[in-house]
């Protein structure tokens, strides 16, 4: 095994390897070589293991403007160096990254009532979270970074409160997809929406987050899990996630909220939004039940981020709630979700459709803009 074995003269100078770099929106990503910088205090250094696409990496490498950037976040790696002030972490560690991070010490973080750290929380500007500044170049000029994570480089550096360090039993090329996608819909069904034995579950979107809301609905012992998809293909692998029936809106002459009003005397228990769409949010919302109906938001729109609704939904009892990351608190919890992984408790590598080797990262994204993939992991060179 090659991971950790980075000579000891790496550390503390820059090291420079290959990244797919994304020179514009939408552009095919180039693979250049990269200078990343040694780890600031309370930064680590990863060399990354695999890493696998999250509709989010394309939705933003195809809208937003920051660029030269370095795209991935759903990622494992093993630490090659830490900063100073590091004490949890040492070279050679297991870990995966997380786009949210934990910091233990801000209101959210202590609050045991949310995994929004206001600290180490989503970042939308390319940069590392301690200084406003970027730790890649390429020959002196600044290469941005997403979600502080960036992890199509062979090495990267995250904050050490972006990373959870797990088993080093566990195969890494599988628990990367724990860092994200398959994370954050088990999580909005268990966290935050706390599905209840014997309910309905209406699921919108069955990409990876849809159908891990599937999974985790069906382990809560959810009765009926519906599906909605345009995409006719997702059925057939919906179907072993434990999605009972699937409905393409496009076989419909009516509204799909009518449809499932009929088929669900009145309306779903629990309706979620796995598209990124929030007109999706809007038709979710008129799926679910007056009275205790629960829409749980995952997606991230790509454009129009406002959400029109009916005030009168609102007023008949139902909720809609957003969910980042599942709820869950990444430190305190990621781990115990790789042990349910090692118990066979959850499933994730039924999830992987596709594997890849890095230099073919282009053809990961065409898959998920086709529709052709649930999670293609990409696999760095020179690993396991
Ligand atoms: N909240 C979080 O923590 C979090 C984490 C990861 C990803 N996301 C977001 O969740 C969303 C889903 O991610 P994914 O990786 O599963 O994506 P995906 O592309 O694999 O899945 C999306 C699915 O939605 C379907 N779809 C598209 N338009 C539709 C419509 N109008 N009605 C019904 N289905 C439609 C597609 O056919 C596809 O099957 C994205 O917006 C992503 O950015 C959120
Ligand atoms: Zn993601
Ligand atoms: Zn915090």
């Amino acid at each position: 095994m090659s991971g950790g074995m980075v000579p000891s003269s790496s550390i503390n100078k820059v090291i420079t390897c290959k990244a797919a770099v994304a020179w514009g929106a939408g552009e095919e990503l180039v693979m250049e070589e990269v200078e990343v910088a040694p780890p600031q205090p309370h930064e680590i250094r990863l060399k990354v293991v695999c890493s696998s696409l999250c509709r989010s990496d394309l939705s933003a490498w195809e809208t937003q403007a920051i660029f030269p950037r370095i795209f991935g976040h759903e990622a494992s790696g093993i630490v090659e160096s830490v900063g100073e002030g590091v004490t949890e972490f040492k070279d050679g560690d297991h870990v995966l990254t997380v786009f949210t991070g934990e910091c233990m010490n801000c209101r959210q973080c202590k609050s045991n009532k949310s995994n929004v750290c206001s600290v180490l929380g989503l970042e939308r500007r390319g940069l590392m979270h301690s200084d406003q500044k970027t730790r890649f170049s390429i020959k002196g000029k600044p290469v941005y970074h997403y979600c502080a994570v960036s992890s199509f480089s062979e090495y990267t550096v995250v904050h050490s409160g972006c990373a959870v360090k797990v088993d080093p039993l566990a195969p890494l090329e599988k628990i990367c997809l724990l860092s994200c996608g398959v994370s954050a819909g088990l999580g909005a069904a268990w966290n935050v929406a706390d599905v209840s034995r014997g309910s309905t579950v209406v699921i919108f979107g069955l990409g990876t987050l849809g159908l891990s809301v599937a999974q985790g609905a069906k382990l809560r012992g959810a009765a009926r899990v519906i599906g909605v998809d345009i995409n006719p293909e997702k059925a057939l692998k919906a179907k072993d996630f434990g999605v009972d029936e699937f409905l393409n809106p496009e076989d419909f002459n009516e509204p799909i909220p009518q449809v499932i009003k009929k088929i669900t005397d009145g309306g779903a228990d629990y309706c979620f939004e796995c598209v990124g769409d929030t007109g999706t949010v809007t038709t979710a919302l008129q799926s679910c039940c007056d009275g205790w109906g629960l829409t749980v938001t995952l997606g991230v729109p790509k454009a129009k981020p406002e959400i029109a609704a009916h005030y009168g939904l609102l007023l008949t009892g139902r909720t809609l709630k957003g969910s980042m990351f599942g709820g869950w608190r990444p430190k305190s919890d990621l781990p115990s979700l790789v042990d349910k992984y090692l118990n066979k408790e959850i499933r994730v590598d039924e999830f992987i459709t596709h594997n890849l080797p890095f230099e073919d990262i282009n053809k990961a994204f065409h898959l998920m803009r086709e529709g052709k993939c649930l999670r293609c992991v990409i696999h760095m060179p020179n690993q396991l």
